[in-house]
């Protein structure tokens, strides 16, 4: 949301003062269940009950104060991960399940009895499966991988869950539905909020009355703990004990504090926690509101497991308590055992999909800005970039490019011709992407409205009417992107017939979608609201971005029968939108802070699974200076996503603004990300086949070095790179930390080699960021930069191959046309290999379904860290031909350099030295 808006800021200056965005404590929910203490567990579980048929396990608990049957479902998913459902055994109406975030039913295993006494049965799918203990008195379930207990759920006995009741006509709301603690323990005013709640100006009544399901687990050994997108804040969760919970509810937060608990714009309910050697993660499938405490304490564990324990045999153990507190649904509980940090990545891709391997384009710079003026501005812009020699591949258009706010129509005045601007931009090989948000002018003469309304695709209030609320058009609906009809209809919208004056250059970006409702409860859609099914807003608040981007990425494949990749870039976002494209962290500032904040906040969400993220470069609110913006450049070409981005009350700041001197340092670093933009695509379709994360924190590679644990100024680009980017103001030094005993570290710039594991403080100059590439690695690079990916893809490839204590390297390169699916339709790619040792560098395939044909070769091989000259060079090709080939060695620098190469990449080749 913006200030400038008139509607805005005289709903935002009379709100301000009331607080605009609700604390834990004006959450009736959260306050009903905290009323709730640990220890307290009402829940028994009925083993008698127990059915195992297929490869469900099911049995009932009963709550001893209500009298309420649950029903607790068990499933061993292959691989390591157990789901635990937790639904009324007789519920008055189905509650909500969130349905499209799973890519498919999980493959379960049948699961047997190991063990059984009167109070507890372990159940295993076999010897190396999980175990899972079930106590009946109190009910609790214990988890347990490789004999050993991994975690515990409702061990503190925070199991919460509010069943379905016929609204009371006589009782006031307080009467009703008290759960024991809450008779315990009356809040003063009776304000339970159970059919209605009030916040500021507005009035939630609840359709169903109250819902909410809670639940605590137990990580053992676990005091490290990670994930849960998206706050301002830092990387490693933090307890919450007389501190507000981590909230999880997407909102359009204006001008959002920095180190916050509050929700912004998405969430993914997952949670990592990490110790040495082992992962354990929580993935909590629930689109409603959402609270998670935190708590950790030392603990005496027992040393053996399972039923008969020797209770006496006890050592001292971290633990960490995971408190999660949901408005609405069900429990449906994803426990992810690991063991190792790289299972836990497969296992949550298993389960919500891998990230979508992006368009080569997209991976390039984006020049943002709401909004550039007119048509002669865009391309003023556009030629700014060949006048100043840097590449950029896309150009962005915020809202003012449309008519009034009508999305999917052009301001003619001020692009009379966004088809000629479209194929200027094609004939320099690149893109155009434009703003479509999901929010819809009430205009009977506007199609997109017209055709949606007599569709019934809009939201409803709770009257059953097209709910209208405010946004950037004035008085809108809002399109109901869950309704699968409506989605298959404005995904239809993209198409080349209806989008008028769109091509195939053209990409979408999706903003305002959690949603933004000017004026509306927190700015965004009250809960009441009704979507397709009948379901509240509430059942499935956070998913409303989600499905926006899922439409849109479908229309922009669909556009092109399924043969173009699309490119969306979203605000919202939920568990599974890796599927869909691009994300970025919103409305962030033009202040040190800020930029220090979105190495946390990128590493949160590329461990949740969204590895294609970025934060806007400069800051989008306020004036950078020179300095920051800089820094900023140079931190963002280290990032997955980047894209500079400003408000339309910030000063023009296109990188050749700022003086000759910033503009040399900007261009400097986005050619470098140019260069690396065959790393950067060969880690992306990793991340896209593996689920392994592109911009990873410390410990993910190094899972053994407690000292990484913490460590959030530094990060890993791939399994290569180690960035350290600048964050303070007049940095003369930064202090990095090597990680990696054993391993040896090297400056990109100086190829100076660092032996890890230490801490050194590094001195630093505006030239540029400390990056280093890992001993032990290749590199896959381009040899020259272009005017935009486009013109790079038959520039030759270079391969920095590092060595490591052990004189050995390897690395990949993926490639394939960089937009099309043929990679996967047709085996359209080639992934290659690259291996140094024993004095020889090869080139060979790494997956041979690959059958993409290219000319390109590798013209230059750097070895880096090699201690001693060879006398001879010696080239090996695919045809048999052998030919020595001079090279160059610099003793100083312990570099090597061959030039003027000329080996296929498609081809297996070696190079050896002697
Ligand atoms: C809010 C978005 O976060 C921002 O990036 C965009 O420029 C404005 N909306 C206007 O569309």
């Amino acid at each position: 949301m913006e200030p400038e808006h008139e509607a805005q800021v005289e709903e935002c200056s009379a709100t301000e003062e009331t607080a605009q965005y609700k604390t834990c404590n004006d959450i009736a929910f959260y306050r009903r269940q905290k009323l709730l203490k640990s220890g307290n567990c009402l829940f028994h579980a009925r083993l008698d009950t127990l059915s195992l048929s297929g490869n469900e396990a099911k049995f009932q608990i009963f709550n001893a104060d209500t009298k309420v049957f649950l029903l607790v479902e068990v499933y061993s998913i292959v691989g390591n991960v157990v789901r635990i459902k937790i639904n009324e055994l007789a519920p008055l109406k189905p509650r909500y399940e969130v349905p499209d975030v799973l890519v498919k039913e999980p493959l379960t295993q049948r699961l047997i009895v190991l063990e059984k006494d009167e109070n507890s049965i372990t159940l295993s799918p076999g010897e190396n499966g999980p175990q899972i203990l079930i106590t009946a008195k109190p009910f609790q379930l214990d988890i347990s991988l490789q004999q050993e207990l991994v975690l515990s759920v409702n061990s503190l006995g925070l199991l919460y869950f509010e069943h379905l009741q016929p609204k009371p006509e006589q009782k006031t709301s307080a009467e009703t539905n008290e759960s024991s603690a809450a008779k315990s323990e009356k809040e003063a005013d009776n304000d339970l909020g159970l059919w209605e709640e009030k916040f500021n100006a507005f009035c939630d009544t609840k359709l169903s009355g109250p819902t909410s399901v809670g639940l605590d687990f137990s990580l053992h050994g676990y005091e490290h703990v990670y994930g849960i997108p998206q706050h301002a804040e830092t990387f490693q969760l933090k307890p919450t004990e007389d501190e507000e919970p981590y909230r999880l509810f997407n909102l359009d937060v204006f001008g959002h504090k920095l180190h916050s608990p509050l929700g912004i714009y998405g969430s993914v309910p997952l949670i990592l926690a990490h110790k040495p050697k082992k992962t354990a993660g929580i993935f909590w499938l629930n689109a409603s509101e959402t609270l998670v405490d935190i708590s950790q304490r030392a603990v005496a564990k027992p040393l053996t497991i399972g039923i008969h324990q020797d209770v006496k045999k006890v050592r001292p153990e971290p633990q960490t308590d995971v408190r999660w507190m949901s408005e609405s649904g069900i429990i449906d509980a994803f426990l992810l055992l690991g063991p190792s940090t790289y299972d836990i990545f497969k296992q949550y891709a298993q389960l919500t999909g891998t990230q979508a391997l992006p368009s080569l384009f997209s991976l390039g710079y984006h020049q943002c800005r709401y909004s550039y003026d007119d048509q002669a501005d865009v391309e003023q812009v556009d030629a700014g970039f060949d006048e100043h020699d840097i590449p950029y591949d896309t150009i962005w258009l915020d809202i003012d490019h449309t008519r009034g706010n009508r999305y999917f129509t052009w301001d003619k005045t001020k692009f009379p011709n966004p088809k000629r601007l479209q194929q200027r931009l094609k004939s320099k090989k690149r893109k155009l992407v434009v703003i479509s948000d999901p929010h819809v002018k009430v205009d009977e003469k506007y199609y997109i409205y017209s055709q949606a309304k007599a569709r019934d695709f809009f939201v409803k209030d709770s009257t059953g009417e097209d709910f209208i609320g405010l946004c950037w058009p004035g008085e809108s609906c809002y399109l109901d992107v869950t309704n699968p009809l409506a989605r298959d209809w404005y995904a239809d919208q993209y198409s080349f017939k209806r989008y008028e004056c769109s091509s195939d250059v053209l990409y979408l970006w999706n903003d305002m979608n959690e949603p933004s409702v000017f004026k509306g409860p927190e700015q965004s859609l009250p809960r009441n609201v009704l979507h397709h099914g009948g379901w509240e807003n509430r059942d499935l608040h956070n998913l409303y971005g989600f499905y926006q981007q899922m439409a849109t990425a479908d229309g922009l494949s669909r556009r092109s029968a399924e043969k173009e990749r699309p490119f969306v870039l979203t605000r919202s976002f939920f568990a599974g939108s890796q599927r869909y494209g691009a994300m970025w962290t919103g409305d962030n500032m033009a202040e040190w802070g800020f930029l220090k904040i979105s190495i946390p906040m990128l590493l949160s969400i590329s461990i949740s699974g969204i590895s294609f993220c970025g934060a806007d470069v400069g800051g989008f609110f306020g004036d950078p200076e020179p300095e920051l913006l800089v820094r900023w450049y140079q931190a963002g070409a280290y990032q997955p996503f980047f894209r500079g981005h400003s408000h339309t009350e910030s000063k023009r700041r296109e990188p050749w603004l700022l003086g000759e001197e910033n503009t040399k340092l900007i261009r400097n670093v986005i050619q470098e990300r140019y260069l690396l933009l065959p790393y950067w695509y060969t880690i992306f379709y990793e991340a896209h086949v593996t689920a392994k994360p592109v911009m990873r924190p410390l410990w993910v590679e190094f899972p053994e070095d407690v000292d990484t644990f913490g460590v959030e100024d530094e990060y890993l680009v791939g399994n290569a790179l180690l960035v350290h980017p600048v964050t303070d103001a007049e940095a003369t030094a930064v202090t990095i930390l090597f990680p990696g005993s054993g391993e040896v570290w090297y400056d990109v710039k100086t190829f100076q080699r660092l032996q890890a594991r230490q801490t050194m403080t590094v001195s630093v100059t505006m030239e540029n960021i400390p990056v280093f590439q890992r001993g032990g690695t290749v590199i896959p690079k381009k040899t020259k930069v272009g005017k935009s990916s486009g013109w790079m893809s038959e520039v030759p490839y270079a391969l920095q191959v590092a060595l490591d204590s052990k004189n050995s390297a390897t690395g990949e390169l993926f490639l394939d046309d960089g937009h099309s699916f043929a990679y996967q339709a047709s085996n359209q790619f080639l992934y290659r290999k690259f291996h140094f040792h024993n004095g020889v560098l090869s080139s060979s395939c790494a997956d041979d379904r690959g059958k993409y044909k290219t000319k390109c070769v590798v013209e230059m091989v750097l070895i880096v860290g090699m201690k001693a000259s060879p006398s001879s060079v010696m080239v090996c090709y695919s045809d048999g031909t052998e030919k020595v080939i001079p090279f160059k060695y610099d003793a100083k620098t312990c570099v090597l350099t061959l030039e003027n190469l000329v080996l296929n990449v498609g081809n297996d080749w070696k190079v050896k030295f002697s």
